[in-house]
Order: C-alpha cells, then sequence, then structure tokens
C-alpha cells in the first residue's frame, strides 16, 4: 500500500520557470524515505505540495489512495503533517501548552477532552514539565520537539521533516533523530525526511535525489551510491565511509563491509609498507 504516489507532479512560483517539473515517486506506508538534493532543487516545493501548503499546476499528488484536491484538503492534512526547519517559525501561542492545542482547536476538539490530549503528546516528546514555558525561550531542539507534538495532536499516518534538524546544535539534532527514529519504529509512521546529511541517507529505506527541479535518482540508498558518476554529476557526495572505501579501492584494497577495525588497521599497514 502507498501513502504518497506523486505523478508528474509540476508547480511555478512566477508561471514562467517550473520550480519543480514532471517529479514522479511513490512512498510504500511504513518505511523511511529521505530525499536530498543541493539548494533550490525543489525539495521543500514538493513538501509544501504534497502536504496542501501550495497548489500545483499539473499532476496528480495521491494520499493514503486519496487523490488530494479542494475537496479533501482538509482531511488529508490531517493525516500528512510537517515539520519545518526554522523552529521559531511554527510557533502562535504564548506557552507550549497554547502550541500543542492550537491544531486542535482547528479541529473542533472539545475543550474537555484537549487537556488530556496535550499531557498526551507532550509526554510522548519528553515535554511533559515545559507545557506552562513560553515557547520561544527553549532550546531548538526542544521547540522542534514541540512542532512535532502538534503535529502528532493530529494523529497523521505521515510526516515530513523538511531538514528539522539542520539548524539544531548537535544534541538538539540527535533528540529530534532519536524522536523520529521512534516514531517510524515504535509507531510504524510513514516518514519522509528531506536531509543535507547523507549519513542519515543511508540509514533510511528509500532515497529520492532531487537535481534541478526534477527527481534525478529514485531507489535504495545502496542503488544511489552504487552510482558515483550519477551522485557527483548532481553535486552530490559519498558517506564517508564510502568514501574511504573508494579511496582504498584505487589503492588496490577491498575492505568487505563486515571488516573489523584490526582487520583494517592490518590494511593499512599493509598498504603502508608497500609505497
Ligand atoms: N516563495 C518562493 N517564491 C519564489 N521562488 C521560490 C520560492 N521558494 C522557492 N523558490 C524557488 O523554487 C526553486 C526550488 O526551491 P526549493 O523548493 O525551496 O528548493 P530546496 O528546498 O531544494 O532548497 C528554487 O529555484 C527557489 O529559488
Ligand atoms: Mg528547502
Amino acid at each position: 500500500m502507498k501513502a504518497v504516489e506523486v505523478k508528474d507532479l509540476t508547480f511555478s512560483y512566477d508561471q514562467e520557470t517550473n520550480a519543480v517539473e514532471g517529479v514522479t515517486f511513490s512512498v510504500e506506508k511504513g518505511t523511511y524515505t529521505t530525499i536530498i538534493g543541493h539548494n533550490g532543487s525543489g525539495k521543500s516545493t514538493v513538501a509544501k505540495l504534497i502536504t496542501g501548503l501550495l497548489e500545483k499546476k499539473s499532476g496528480s499528488i495521491v494520499i493514503d489512495g486519496l487523490e488530494l484536491n479542494e475537496d479533501n484538503l482538509r482531511e488529508l492534512r490531517n493525516r500528512i503533517g510537517i515539520v519545518f526547519q526554522n523552529p521559531d517559525n511554527q510557533f502562535i501561542g504564548s506557552t507550549v501548552r497554547d502550541d500543542i492545542a492550537f491544531g486542535l482547536e482547528n479541529h473542533c476538539v472539545e475543550q474537555s477532552e484537549m487537556d488530556g490530549i496535550i499531557e498526551e503528546f507532550a509526554a510522548k516528546v519528553r515535554m511533559s514539565d515545559y507545557l506552562n514555558h513560553e515557547p520561544t525561550r527553549l532550546s531548538g531542539g526542544q521547540k522542534q520537539r514541540v512542532a512535532i507534538a502538534g503535529v502528532l495532536a493530529m494523529h497523521p499516518d505521515i510526516i515530513v521533516f523538511d531538514e528539522a534538524t539542520s539548524m539544531l546544535d548537535p544534541q538538539g539534532k540527535e533528540e529530534i533523530k532519536k524522536l523520529i527514529n521512534e516514531l517510524h519504529h515504535d509507531r510504524g509512521l510513514t516518514i519522509l525526511s528531506i536531509t543535507h546529511d547523507i549519513e542519515e541517507v543511508t540509514a533510511g529505506d528509500y532515497v529520492i535525489a532531487m537535481n534541478r527541479g526534477k527527481v534525478a535518482v529514485c531507489g535504495t540508498p545502496e542503488e544511489l551510491f552504487r552510482d558515483t558518476d550519477r551522485l557527483k554529476s548532481i553535486g552530490l557526495q559519498l558517506p564517508f565511509a564510502l568514501q574511504f572505501e573508494e579511496e582504498l579501492a584505487k589503492q588496490g584494497v577491498k575492505i568487505s563491509r563486515n571488516i573489523t577495525m584490526e582487520g583494517l588497521v592490518e590494511e593499512l599497514c599493509r598498504l603502508n609498507s608497500n609505497m
């Protein structure tokens, strides 16, 4: 079953050039898919189109088997949530509680149920102790966790993270990565994560590489990394471990994936003595 099916999607901001053109891909339910590509390749535009924040010029977007259109926009926007890059741009309320409540109020949740729901989702992102705090005074990682709680309270099946960790310090990045992994593994959510972090790509089930508004490669991380020429042609680098492996291969050293540290040191010593 597909969570997201995008066919021949095209969009233009200025009605002249297409920011996204002929984009086709699909995402299986329950999988973790990353989207990579250099700046301006159209990743955020795709994210906004599939979450109904921008209206397509042509093509089709199907979420959970339903074609996204004006009539079901509201319903489908509950099924697919989005967390943006800048945590400061996603706060409306004066307390964490207000912020998590915001989406719920828009969805006609009874006042009597509200507190319970807010507390449940604050606990899921480990922010229960901060419900009466001002969102602006939280750390970046905490702000993103509150944003995620707000999205989770809508009970989505799919969450899109648009570089949600890129503005965070290393600790904040770790907090959010851990939470995303929990949402994926423990709750079975479908994750679509736009990232610059090539290491995150290796951890995903599938990857979509974008270049100049189009899908350049769509497949497993292994398939993407095997095609090194293609990867270089779209301005992307191999993950560090694979670059290392490639450099060693050029020197005639072949290392297997399950090489031990001792084995690696031995190979490097052998290489050194041959030089
Ligand atoms: N609000 C906007 N108005 C006009 N052009 C935009 C806007 N947002 C993005 N673009 C343009 O659309 C293209 C794709 O941008 P974007 O989807 O943000 O790429 P990415 O997220 O991969 O960096 C770029 O050429 C960018 O300049
Ligand atoms: Mg972007």
